[in-house]
């Protein structure tokens, strides 16, 4: 009756068994025990002895039919579909139901459904294709599934999570740069303070107070002209000269007050004394380029949207 299945010991297999069927066998067992005894009539009324508030009594009477006939169909309907259907150890059931091998026919069936679909949207380029609602209906839904453990269910990010609808890019917002995040992911590498030779807390300072002067804020005056030095040295190979940062390296912006990681002097210096790794991890090898198409976009379309909104205001 047994085949090789999930459990590997036989003793889990007869441990559910037993378990099982004797809690059936249990249920019914103490279904007879409490179910004994007749309806008394007329005026004989049996007591459990137990009295409350002077007059409210505890009735020993039998348990009505229709309540004990429920209680016994659910145990035929539990023995019936225990040898249907798998439930007792490894035993597959007569019907030989096998859910992985269902779940792996609806995924298989869906993907034959809406292959064709996809391949539809997937010829169409990213820009058009965003001003078509149902492609962009299709893509927020594979992003809901997919994306928004990091990025949030309104694309809007967190700390260390970009957000994607302000059209500011880490690594560009083209079509085609969204779309390669996505595909192939990205690896930030903001070198610590010892690669990036700020040998002490008075050069991390100074260097952050120079970065938040360039985002217009009030700094320190004197410590902005040693952080100058030290940037021009060091930081622009990256960050470019102004500041504005290299989208082929994922440098960000340092000048538009939009901020991956915090703002403040003290999460500018952890920036510099710890350095930064933030990671897109690649989703083209696992979804397939049509679905990643479709997930493009939707971003593309969020910052596009975002746009439109900032320029009406
Ligand atoms: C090798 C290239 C490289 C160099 C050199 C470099 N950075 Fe960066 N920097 C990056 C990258 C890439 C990121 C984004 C990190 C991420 O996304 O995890 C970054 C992030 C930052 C951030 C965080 C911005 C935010 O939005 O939170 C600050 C601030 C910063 N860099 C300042 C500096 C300063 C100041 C220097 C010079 C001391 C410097 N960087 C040198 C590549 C570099
Ligand atoms: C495990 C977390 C995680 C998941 C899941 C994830 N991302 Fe990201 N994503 C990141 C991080 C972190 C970055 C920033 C990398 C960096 O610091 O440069 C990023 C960057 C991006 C960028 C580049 C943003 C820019 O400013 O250039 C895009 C576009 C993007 N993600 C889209 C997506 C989409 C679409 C999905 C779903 C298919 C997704 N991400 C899933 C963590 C994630």
């Amino acid at each position: 009756m047994f085949q090789p299945g999930v459990f590997v010991n036989p003793f889990w297999d007869w441990f559910i068994t037993i378990g099982t069927l004797g809690g059936i066998l249990a249920c019914y067992l103490l279904v007879i025990w409490q179910s004994g005894g007749h309806r008394p009539s007329g005026d004989e009324v049996k007591t459990m002895g137990h009295v409350w508030d002077d007059n409210l009594e505890e009735l020993n009477n039998p348990l009505p039919m229709w309540w004990l006939n429920m209680f016994y169909i659910t145990m035929i309907f539990g023995v019936i579909y225990l040898a249907l259907y798998p439930g007792l150890g490894s035993y597959a059931g007569m019907l030989k139901e096998d859910q992985l091998v269902e779940y792996a026919k609806e995924v298989d069936d869906a993907s034959a459904r809406f292959a064709p679909m996809f391949e539809q949207y997937r010829a169409v380029p990213i820009a058009e294709l965003a001003k078509n609602p149902a492609a962009v209906e299709t893509g927020k839904r594979l992003y809901l599934t997919y994306c928004n453990v990091c990025h949030g269910s309104d694309g809007k990010g967190a700390k260390g999570f970009p957000n994607l609808t302000d059209n500011d890019w880490l690594w560009g917002g083209t079509p085609e740069a969204i779309e390669i995040s996505i595909m192939k992911g990205r690896n930030a590498m903001m070198p610590n303070a010892k690669t990036n030779r700020l040998n002490s807390d008075a050069d991390i300072n100074n260097v952050a107070n120079y970065v938040l002067s360039l985002s217009g804020q009030k700094v320190d005056d004197k410590a902005v002209a040693e952080g100058q030095k030290i940037f021009a040295s060091v930081c622009v190979a990256c960050h470019n000269p102004k500041g504005t940062g290299t989208a082929a390296m994922g440098a960000p912006n340092l000048t538009d007050n939009i901020w991956l990681y915090g703002g403040s002097l003290e999460a500018i210096k952890q920036t510099l004394a710890n350095g930064r790794q933030g990671q897109m991890p690649a989703h083209g090898g696992f979804l397939g380029a049509a679905k990643v198409h479709l997930l493009a976009t939707y971003v593309y379309n969020l910052s596009q949207n975002n746009v439109t909104k900032t320029a009406a205001k």
